[in-house]
């Protein structure tokens, strides 16, 4: 099976499809085919090392055991049982299953559920007389499949623990950001790490943490461990070399110093420590300061800012957002010329309050919130000009 072509699905936050799809490009995975809220793929087994290990914006990924057509709960018992469980994982590690589906005309989910670990138990019983045992809280192989109107698809979860968990955060303030979106953020802004970048409302310091990783070319993957080293293909020694590989390419300090801010207090607290948790402080990558926006001077004359300030929604009253927004667009205005500014929020008043036309705006979803990332191109004089022509032009 090693040397077969297998087919893989990767999900990530919708939004960020082409962003995934473009990381796969690089990784030499050419045949990736972009859906609603993840890429497909096929390759061979070496691809899901490097996607589980390089991918900033996938949530996970699956590698796709099987597909077949249904009407009732029997065939979709039949279909899991034909599949050849025994080659992939040994009867002593413990599972769960997990059903999710669309248009599925199957009265229950969880009757569907206890049919395919019921398909998978049997076929183990036939086929070694011994079978795996259940845990839904901290499984060693993630069974997923997934029901549309007419067919079921089987996955192995080759992640384990979803990839946005990095294996550096341990404490976090109210509302962060995923790692995988923060990630995809920087990388839709367009910042080059040859730039210096600023994130003035950084919170638990996601955002500045992933430009620092992708500065010094990190994996995100390092880390963390992988539901993969649990399979039967798994190859030690291949793995570390790909590891190796990874580790070997970073370099020592960001070329440009990444900026990180807050006003509040506890927040840059927490930010400290995940920047010491991933070994990023002493690089003086990441450079913390407690302030106030609506005070901030740029630390140089260009570069990028990304930023996720509060909003309605998750965090306080959309009253007081529409001030803060006010705010944040007048200190705009007057010192930040000649920044790219992005701003993430989910506030769709963001764009009356802030006073400024954004150049472009990217829907993105955090979770089930439909957000929007807006970019500003701060320049001096008249915004509201330059930001109309910046749209006119494209
Ligand atoms: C949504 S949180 C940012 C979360 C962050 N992206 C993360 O993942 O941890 C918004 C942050 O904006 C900060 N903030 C609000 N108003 C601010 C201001 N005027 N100046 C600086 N920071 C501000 C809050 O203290 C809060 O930490």
């Amino acid at each position: 099976m090693d040397n077969i072509k297998q087919r893989f699905f990767a999900p990530c936050p919708r939004g960020l499809e082409t962003i995934l799809q473009r990381e796969l490009d690089a990784l030499g995975i050419a045949s990736a085919e972009v859906t609603q809220g993840g890429v497909s793929f096929t390759g061979h087994w070496n691809a899901l090392y490097h996607v589980n290990l390089e991918s900033r914006v996938a949530n996970r990924v699956l590698l796709e055991l099987g597909h077949a057509r249904y009407r009732t709960e029997a065939d979709v018992y039949r279909a899991a049982y034909a599949l050849d469980w025994p080659a992939w994982f040994d009867p002593g590690r413990t599972i769960r299953v997990k059903v999710s589906a669309r248009h599925c005309p199957l009265a229950s989910l969880n009757f569907v559920t206890l049919r395919i670990k019921d398909a998978l138990c049997d076929k183990f019983m036939a086929a070694c007389r011994r079978r795996p045992s259940v845990d839904t809280q901290q499984p060693d192989v993630r069974i997923d499949a997934f029901l549309d109107a007419e067919s079921v698809t089987f996955y192995l979860d080759t992640s384990g623990e979803p990839l946005f968990k990095r294996g550096y955060r341990f404490a976090q303030i109210e509302a962060p950001i995923r790692e995988n979106l923060a990630a995809g953020m920087v990388l839709l802004s367009g910042w080059t790490p040859d730039q210096p970048f600023v994130d003035p409302m950084c919170g638990g310091g996601t955002i500045p943490l992933e430009a620092a990783l992708i500065a010094r070319r990190i994996a995100p993957g390092l880390r963390r461990v992988f539901a993969f080293e649990r399979l039967r293909l798994h190859t030690p020694d291949r793995w570390n070399a790909i590891r190796a590989a990874a580790e070997a390419r970073q370099l020592a300090a960001s070329p440009q110093p990444i900026y990180a801010s807050d006003r509040d207090e506890q927040a840059i607290q927490i930010a400290k420590r995940l920047f010491h948790a991933a070994r990023m402080i002493q690089d003086i990558d990441v450079k913390v300061k407690q302030e106030d926006f609506l005070k901030l001077d740029p630390p140089a004359p260009r570069g990028v800012m990304v930023a996720n300030p509060p909003y309605g929604v998750r965090l306080g009253h959309s009253e007081q957002s529409a001030i803060l927004y006010a705010g944040i667009g007048n200190r705009l205005k007057q010192q930040w010329a000649g920044w790219q500014v992005h701003i993430f929020t989910g506030d769709p008043k963001l764009k009356e309050s802030i006073g400024l036309l954004p150049s472009r705006r990217i829907p993105l979803y955090n979770g089930p919130l439909e957000c929007r990332l807006y970019e500003f191109k701060i320049v001096e004089g008249s915004m509201r000009k330059h930001a109309r022509s910046a749209n006119l032009h494209g």
